[in-house]
Order: structure tokens, then C-alpha cells, then sequence
């Protein structure tokens, strides 16, 4: 039986996949209101994780980080480069090849979520209440210099992924 912190964020996964499905529904096209909710709710995601779930799971385990904390932190900054740009059908391909990988990591038997209600023991309500507490992330508008997409694909290959092309 999963416990409440890793049934919030899974089901935040969930959320944030249906989202990401509506934005990409019509081929070719990306649907600006479902992609903008995915977007401002998958930074939260990240922030949720980076500033509470990981420094909470490294203190737990008196300093020792999470094995796998730099893994996901690579595929992170990926990710939220990815959102810096305007979508397109390729960055749209690679950001969900990206969270295939990387929500399974969170998600399986041996992975962070369960480390995290592991860990929590107790202090799970409290924690589960800070995570629901997270504010929303400052979200700047999308921006189409050339570097900024460069950049996004410079972290995806720093994070040992592939930029898709859609076809
Ligand atoms: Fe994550
Ligand atoms: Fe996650």
C-alpha cells in the first residue's frame, strides 16, 4: 500500500499527464490552455520536489542524499528548460519521452516516492500538508530566442536523453 506523500505526488503525475495529453491531442498543433495548466503544474511539481522532497529525504537520512537525487535533478533542469521555449510538436515528444522514464524512477517499487513515505514515518501528515502548501511557481512567458531552445537542448543530452524530432 503506497502511503499518502507518494499517492499526492503520483496522482499529481496523473494530473499533470492528462494535461499533457489534451495539450497534444490535435497532431501538429499544441492547445494553449491545457499546455499552459501542464506548464505553470509541472513546475510546481519540480519545486515541490527539489525544495521539499529531496532536502527532507537527504536530512531523514542524516545528509546522505537520495542515490538516485542526481539522476532526477538532471532530468529536471531538462525538463524545465524544455518549457522555456514555445512548445512545438518536438519539444512537446521530448518532454514526454523524458517523464516516462523519469515518473517510473519516482514512482517504482525502490524509488524516491517510497524512500520518501519511508523516511517520513510520522512526520508524513506534516510533510503531506507542506507539500499541498507549495505556492504556485513564478512563470515567466515563453521565450523564442534561439539560445533559449538551444539551452534546452543542451540539458536534455546533459541529462543523458534525447531530443526528439516529431515527424
Ligand atoms: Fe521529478
Ligand atoms: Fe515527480
Amino acid at each position: 500500500m503506497p502511503g499518502a506523500l507518494y499517492q499526492y505526488l503520483a496522482d499529481d503525475h496523473e494530473r499533470l499527464d492528462s494535461l499533457f495529453q489534451r495539450a497534444v491531442a490535435r497532431p501538429g498543433v499544441i492547445d494553449p490552455e491545457p499546455y499552459h495548466e501542464f506548464r505553470r503544474g509541472l513546475l510546481r511539481h519540480i519545486s515541490m520536489e527539489e525544495k521539499i522532497v529531496l532536502p527532507a529525504i537527504a536530512r531523514w537520512q542524516d545528509g546522505k542524499k537520495a542515490s538516485i537525487a542526481e539522476r532526477l535533478r538532471l532530468d529536471h533542469g531538462a525538463l524545465v528548460s524544455l518549457l522555456a521555449p514555445p512548445p512545438t510538436p518536438s519539444i512537446m515528444l521530448t518532454i514526454q519521452s523524458i517523464l516516462e522514464v523519469h515518473n517510473k524512477l519516482e514512482e517504482q517499487g525502490d524509488g524516491l516516492y517510497r524512500l520518501l513515505d519511508d523516511l517520513a514515518g510520522t512526520e508524513a501528515e506534516a510533510m503531506l500538508a507542506q507539500l499541498k502548501a507549495a505556492p504556485p511557481v513564478a512563470v515567466l512567458p515563453n521565450n523564442d530566442k534561439p539560445e533559449v531552445l538551444d539551452a534546452a537542448k543542451k540539458a536534455v543530452t546533459r541529462a543523458g536523453h534525447e531530443f526528439k524530432v516529431a515527424s
